[in-house]
């Protein structure tokens, strides 16, 4: 069993802790959110991901946090860097995290490996090493680790994952990296750093691929009169295809794939090549948040006065995380067309969405509002009884943005119910 050192206390680092503190290694937590290293200590978990705080219990004895970089090091074989990799105002990644740690790292006078979990450029690895050698830390090895875990599912997917991707500059370091993920039955792919990096971006930028494509075709069955819930099961049942990410909704968001997207998009222009088709992906997302209002106003006219209720915040379900999701777009817009916006999340509390009144019950969020729309793909509002809380609305109008619901129960229930890319009143082709 070995001991490591993860840097970064995030969604990434305390799952990527967590999980080998199961698997039986010895494991320190560093950060320099001192607040979130105290509520660790104190055995609180300070982000929302399902089991992380059972693990981190059942484990604890192989697990502690920490600020102090020294202590962090002292007896560490490697050192995880899970920092986080914000984009700049010119949509490359921010890799100042990623140097502090970097240049923060002690001289130990023995072997350890530096592991990058964080999602960074193609060209970073080759950068921290000249970086390290410049320092006088030859002896310090480097390797790619990339994450691929979902929030929500991240603990699951840490522990079965659909590969293993490891790059390193020298082979024993490569091994090394590997052999701590025994225990874990899956394949491993050995590579060198910079196709390590780029599996990563190109694993999201695929993701993100078949999402703009199937909202497209959402967008084109809206037009057409076909349902798009039928047409991607069909499309997905081809073994060549695969059904997974081909559900219509309002767009992607989240902390990994706006981001890495734009980054991977600006490494490629650094480089001189305009990636085409990236940028459309990112295009078509942003459009479809947007077509949201067109779907309201067809249904409310004007927005202005309206109160429109958000329901689900978070960028995905299962998770508290509002970075880049869809629900700042909307409320945005919403506020901006005049309309009052009021919220329900079950774990999501944003402190910064301004004049967005957040209720702790749907049945609250949806009495006397306007219009509703599904943000977020919460079981809740699959459980909902929507019968009842009809009649509590001004207008039953409910745009479901995540194609959750029954199209035809909803109408039945007395909604004017419009999904992504299913047959309702008003879409179709035009007949004379
Ligand atoms: N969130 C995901 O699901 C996910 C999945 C795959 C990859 N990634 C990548 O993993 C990286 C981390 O993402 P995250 O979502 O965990 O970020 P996060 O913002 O939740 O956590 C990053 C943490 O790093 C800490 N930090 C900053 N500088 C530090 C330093 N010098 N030493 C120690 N800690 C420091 C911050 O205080 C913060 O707590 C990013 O590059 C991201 O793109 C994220």
């Amino acid at each position: 069993m070995s001991n490591v050192a993860v840097f970064g206390a995030g969604y990434v680092g305390l799952v990527t802790g967590a999980c080998f503190a199961q698997l039986g290694h010895d494991v320190v937590v560093r950060d320099i959110n001192e607040e979130r290293i105290s509520a660790l200590q104190a055995g609180r978990v300070p982000i929302f991901e399902p089991g992380l705080e059972q693990v981190l219990e059942e484990h604890g004895e192989r697990i502690r946090f920490t600020t102090d970089v020294g202590d962090a090091v002292e007896s560490a074989e490697f050192v995880y860097v899970a920092v986080g990799t914000p984009p700049t105002h010119s949509g490359d990644a921010d890799l100042s995290a990623v140097w502090t740690v970097v240049d923060e790292l002690p001289q130990v006078g023995r072997r350890i490996v530096v592991v990058m979990k964080s999602t960074v450029p193609v060209g970073t690895g080759e950068k921290v090493r000249h970086r390290l050698d410049a320092r006088g830390l030859t002896d310090v090895g480097y390797a790619s680790n990339p994450e691929f875990t979902a929030e929500g599912t991240a603990l699951r997917d840490f522990m079965t994952p659909d590969r293993i991707v490891v790059g390193a500059f020298r082979e024993e370091d490569g091994d090394a990296v590997a052999a701590l993920h025994d225990g874990i039955a899956a394949p491993i792919v050995r590579c060198d750093v910079a196709s390590a990096e780029m599996v990563k971006l190109a694993a999201n930028a695929a993701l993100m691929t078949r999402i703009s494509f199937i909202n497209e075709i959402a967008n084109v069955c809206e037009a057409t009169g076909a349902d798009v819930v039928r047409v991607a099961e069909g499309v997905g049942l081809d073994r060549r295809i695969g059904p997974s990410f081909l559900r219509a909704g309002i767009g992607y968001g989240g902390s990994c794939f706006p981001k890495d997207s734009l980054a991977l998009k600006q490494l490629a222009a650094n480089s001189g090549y305009h990636f085409q088709l990236l940028s459309a992906v990112i295009e078509v997302n942003e459009l479809q948040k947007r077509r949201v209002l067109a779907k309201l106003e067809r249904h409310l006219g004007s927005l202005r006065g309206r109160t429109v209720a958000l329901l689900g915040l978070a960028f995905k379900a299962n998770t508290d995380d509002m970075r880049e999701a869809p629900s700042l777009v909307l409320a945005g817009r919403l506020q901006s067309e005049g309309a009052t916006v009021r919220a329900w999340d079950p774990v999501a509390r944003p402190r910064d969405l301004k004049d967005v009144e957040q209720l702790d019950t749907l049945e609250e969020a949806l009495a006397g509002a306007d219009a509703a729309v599904i943000v977020t793909e919460w079981s809740e509002l699959a459980d909902l009884d929507w019968a009842a809380v009809a009649q509590t609305m001004k207008t039953p109008v409910v745009i479901d943005g995540r194609n959750m619901l029954d199209p035809a129960e909803m109408r039945a229930a007395g909604y004017r119910y419009e999904a992504i890319g299913r047959a309702a009143p008003g879409n179709g082709p035009e007949t004379t």
